[in-house]
């Protein structure tokens, strides 16, 4: 295939043929997610709980992730390859364009931040200095301590109202995707309606652009309690090239999510 691009991903949506992202953190695995046709490697800040062992993202540096960017992108020869922002590096402009370089210089072709309404003007500001952005609305895991949890998101009319706007604020700020994590299947759909921009869910409903999955999730590796979105693909499999390769398949045919996937 040829390199995925964001011409690529934004094509992918207008013919409506969903977008397969998978988190990857290393060399290795990158290499066979590419063989696999995955469109997207995210070095997600989840590799602070599934490769580090912390119970939040939060302890994540930007070194890290820099770190297993530069892995991704030695093994990758096609995919697209996203980094998180992680928390607390990209607070104020100047501050988040200077991370974001570093996570560019490493491999990544974008980064992800999370957030709504404040994140506008660093959106904004980073596009406009060649750094292309991913959005990350919903439930944003870096702000675990204001949601009080890991819970679903924009349950209520006022919350729903409240992302939509704020979808369509990020956009204009120059987003380029959008990943909806944990929020009603329905309110996923009209997000997507509304926007121009491919958006990516995880547990957010199968008629999102794309979907993405943390790799130790698809593999059945990550210890402790399952999250309703997750899916082991590794059932009724006996290889991991073989998982990969279902997951893509599924979200192709749109098979998953499944309606147990969905809120
Ligand atoms: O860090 C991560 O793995 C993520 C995805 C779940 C979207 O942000
Ligand atoms: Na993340």
């Amino acid at each position: 295939r040829k390199a995925v691009t964001i011409t690529t991903l934004n094509t992918l949506r207008e013919q409506g043929e969903k977008i397969t992202m998978l988190t990857c953190y290393d060399a290795s695995f990158a290499a066979m997610m590419d063989r696999c046709g995955v469109e997207i490697l995210l070095i997600g800040d989840s590799l602070g709980m599934v490769c580090q062992g912390h119970s939040s993202t939060l302890p994540v540096t930007n070194n890290d992730v820099a770190y297993h960017t530069a892995a991704v992108a030695r093994g990758n020869d096609k995919a697209f390859i996203i980094a998180d922002m992680p928390f607390g590096t990209y607070a104020t402009p100047e501050s988040a364009f200077n991370n974001a370089v570093q996570l560019i210089q490493a491999g990544a072709q974008m980064v992800k931040v999370e957030g709504g309404t404040w994140i506008a003007p660093i959106i904004k500001f980073l596009t406009e200095r060649a750094i292309p952005v991913c959005a990350h609305l919903g439930l944003t895991p870096q702000s675990v301590h204001q949601l009080g949890g890991y819970k679903v998101q924009g349950k209520t009319t006022a919350a729903a109202d409240l992302l939509k706007a704020e979808a369509q604020l990020l956009q204009e700020a120059g987003a380029s995707l959008l990943v909806l994590e944990a929020i009603p299947a329905g309110l996923a759909k009209e997000v997507t309606d509304l926007l121009h921009i491919p958006t990516i869910g995880i547990g957010a409903g199968p008629d999102c652009s794309g979907q993405v999955l943390v790799m130790h999730d698809l593999l059945g590796v990550f210890p402790g309690r399952k999250a309703r979105f997750v899916k082991n693909f590794m059932e009724g499999q006996t290889n991991i090239d073989a998982a990969i390769k279902a997951y893509v398949a599924a979200v192709k045919d749109k098979s998953f999510p499944a309606p147990e996937h969905c809120f």
